[in-house]
């Protein structure tokens, strides 16, 4: 998937497939599925290194992840997610972070904000470097926002995420996350931006969703939003599987004689 085909979906009205991955195997099942578009998200901060929020998330931890999903991904669009004071504080940061990532393999990346950001994005973009918006209930922002709480209910937060969106389509932008808004304002800013919409918690009518990889297994459980839906429940089969190693194994039933070298 390039950068050019995934803003022809939106074009062909082809829902666009995004899930986040952090490792390598997790890639090539992800890519099994037939799935395009992999996020390295910086929600890595909290599936995979059991923080509270993704604040705490480096460059260095973001580079590492990135270099096992690029170095795994055959087909899919690999995206960086720039981690929290990698790009907000100038240009020149932003530019120097957004291309390390290139340099280990990803084809784009992502950062939040709408406005404030514009300028880093229209710099990225001018020499290069693809970059994904992300507007609605930007992760970073948490304590700006009192919590993980829905954004845009109010009329005026809606318009100003709508002109967010517009801004960013004209920065350069290739694509916008929504997160966790109201359905009737994503359908809005997806009718109104002609670059694809991903929505995570957007509902239907984004031109593509994103999931985060742990939720969608049910792998992870310590707080699931509304708008997660886990198609397995791969903790409860890992719990089971592993008490029932631990029963056999002091019962004396593992390994037996077919695990066993004569
Ligand atoms: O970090 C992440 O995984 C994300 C997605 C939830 C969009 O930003």
């Amino acid at each position: 998937m390039t950068i050019p085909e995934f803003q022809r979906h939106k074009r062909d009205k082809k829902k666009i497939i995004v899930v986040t991955a952090y490792d390598a195997l997790f890639t090539r099942i992800v890519e099994q599925a037939g799935i395009e578009a992999i996020l390295v998200g910086d929600s890595l901060g909290i599936v995979v290194q059991g923080k509270a929020n993704t604040l705490s998330v480096t460059m260095d931890d973001m580079l590492y992840h990135t270099k096992l999903v690029a170095g795994a991904a055959q087909r899919a669009l690999v995206i960086g997610d720039m981690p929290f004071m990698s790009y907000q504080a100038s240009q020149e940061d932003a530019l120097r972070n957004a291309g390390r990532f290139l340099q280990v393999g990803a084809q784009a990346v992502k950062l939040e904000g709408g406005m404030a950001v514009v300028d880093q994005v229209a710099a990225m973009t001018e020499i290069g470097i693809p970059v994904m918006g992300h507007l609605g209930m930007t992760p970073q922002s948490v304590h700006r926002f009192g919590g993980h709480k829905v954004q845009g209910k109010e009329s005026d937060h809606a318009h100003a995420m709508l002109n967010d969106a517009k801004a960013l389509e004209a920065a350069g932008a290739f694509g916008i996350v929504l997160e966790a808004i109201p359905a009737e304002l994503a359908k809005t800013i997806t009718e109104q931006v002609s670059i694809p919409t991903i929505g995570i918690g957007a509902g239907p009518h984004c031109d593509g969703q994103v999931l985060v990889l742990y939720d969608l297994l049910g792998l992870f459980d310590d707080f699931v939003p509304k708008f997660v839906k886990p198609y397995a429940h791969l903790k409860a089969d890992a719990l089971q599987a592993l008490c029932r190693y631990k029963e056999e194994v002091e019962q004396g039933k593992f390994p037996s004689d077919s695990e066993s070298y004569h």
